[in-house]
């Protein structure tokens, strides 16, 4: 059996000399069992005739969204709604810009607008047109909105060129599909992640807060959703986008992410506590702005302890799997353990803040996963986002079997 064993792909090809490119991967998409629909743009037709496409496919081609002929076989929203996967390969500069922009000018534009499957764009072009900040952009607001960029790949271009433009070959586009298509490792479980500071109001224009960016708790919740979890995410005040097919609630005090993690985890498989929350709040926030008289000593603050999230979600009677995060100066595992204990949760990761380029509002981070009964396991210094999955996939394998539905918090 193929990895896309019955897999309804739509592909799109788009005008450039990497169409010829797309004959191929047709072949490939069909040869791993996937059912192909090929849809062309009129600058796709200047490279490559629909004939090729329709006897590899076995299916006529489109590229005419007022063809009534063809919308009397299957109209284009029905080609819309048939397609488990769009994918776009070669897509050139425009139709990038196009569909950034959310066109809908020809049947492909139109179709990735209708269709409510995932989009894998791969891009080909001329190494200065990708390079170009027009099109760095249009493939910026693209991945936001989560779709899935595959390549281009660096060499020798067909104008003669050399860089990064050259469509990602055919094999490796079939496997990353594959991936795609593959059930994640926390497919059907529900994981809520708190990440970023909170701010602990002094009074209207002051506050308490902390250097967390968030960035640990974001990569967190972004892998556990590409591994195929329901992702709830609770954010302090931090300035990051919304990674996709992610939930997001944003908070700003302990007092209103403790109110916030504890709701989402109702019936939460895991809970991943990355949050630097305050520990102390002043016990007052004056009212009105605080203001300095001469002669007058400086005022005292009287802080006040804040709700212990994790403690509180670890002491639910049917509580999520919990992870808890230990951001330690020194004497880290010492510390760890000792918080693993304390708050009774399932893992606790360990890391240094304070050394330079790691920890705090850092990309890289240094991570000690630490667990009862002497589990120890160290994922040593790198990219936040690379942690990040290895750490979903470790949650994934100690995750206890889901619990009945009825059974649920
Ligand atoms: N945490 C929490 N609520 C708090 C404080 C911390 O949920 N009010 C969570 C953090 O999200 C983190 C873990 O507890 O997952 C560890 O936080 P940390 O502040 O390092 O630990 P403390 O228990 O506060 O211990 P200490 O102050 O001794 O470092």
């Amino acid at each position: 059996m193929g990895t896309l064993e019955g897999t309804r792909v739509l592909l799109g090809v788009s005008g450039g000399i990497a169409a010829y490119k797309a004959a191929d991967l047709v072949r490939r998409l069909r040869d791993a069992g996937a059912e192909v629909r090929v849809v062309m743009t009129a600058g796709a037709r200047q490279f490559v005739t629909p004939a090729t496409f329709q006897a590899l496919s076995g299916h006529p081609v489109r590229s005419d969204l007022w063809d009534p002929a063809a919308e009397a076989a299957m109209g284009h929203i029905e080609l819309a709604r048939w397609a488990e996967i769009v994918l776009v390969a070669p897509a050139s500069a425009n139709t990038l810009a196009r569909l950034a922009h959310g066109l809908a000018d020809d049947l492909l534009s139109t179709l990735c607008l209708a269709t409510s499957a995932p989009l894998m764009v791969a891009p080909a072009m001329n190494q200065q047109m990708w390079a170009h900040p027009a099109t760095q952009a249009n493939v910026a607001t693209l991945g936001a909105r989560g779709v899935v960029l595959l390549g281009p790949d660096s060499g020798g271009q067909a104008c003669g060129e050399f860089g990064a433009g050259r469509l990602v070959e055919p094999p490796a586009i079939v496997e990353r599909l594959a991936a795609l298509r593959a059930p994640g490792v926390l497919a059907g479980r529900v994981v809520v992640v708190s990440a970023g500071p909170t701010f602990e109001d002094v009074d209207p224009v002051r506050f308490i807060g902390n250097r967390s960016s968030g960035r640990m708790g974001f990569a967190i919740a972004a892998a556990a959703a590409a591994a195929g979890a329901e992702v709830r995410l609770v954010a302090g005040p931090v300035h990051l986008p919304t990674p996709a097919r992610v939930a997001r609630r944003d908070v700003r005090s302990a007092r209103e992410m403790h109110a916030a993690v504890l709701a989402a985890v109702a019936g939460a498989d895991a809970y991943v506590g990355a949050a630097a929350v305050a520990d102390f709040r002043p016990a007052v926030a004056a009212p009105d702005k605080i203001k300095k008289t001469d002669g007058a000593p400086a005022p005292t603050l009287l802080l006040e302890r804040t709700e212990d999230i994790l403690a509180a979600v670890a002491a639910l009677p049917a509580r999520p799997f919990c992870v808890g995060f230990a951001a330690e100066t020194g004497d880290v595992e010492a510390y760890a353990r000792g918080k693993l204990q304390r708050k009774r949760v399932d893992l606790v990761c360990a890391n240094r803040v304070g050394a330079p380029g790691e920890g705090f509002d850092a990309d890289d981070n240094a991570l000690l996963v630490l667990g009862p009964d002497g589990f120890r396991l160290d994922l040593g210094r790198a990219p936040k986002a690379v942690l990040a999955t290895r750490l979903v996939e470790l949650i994934a394998q100690r995750l206890p079997a889901p619990r009945a539905a009825g059974a649920r918090a």
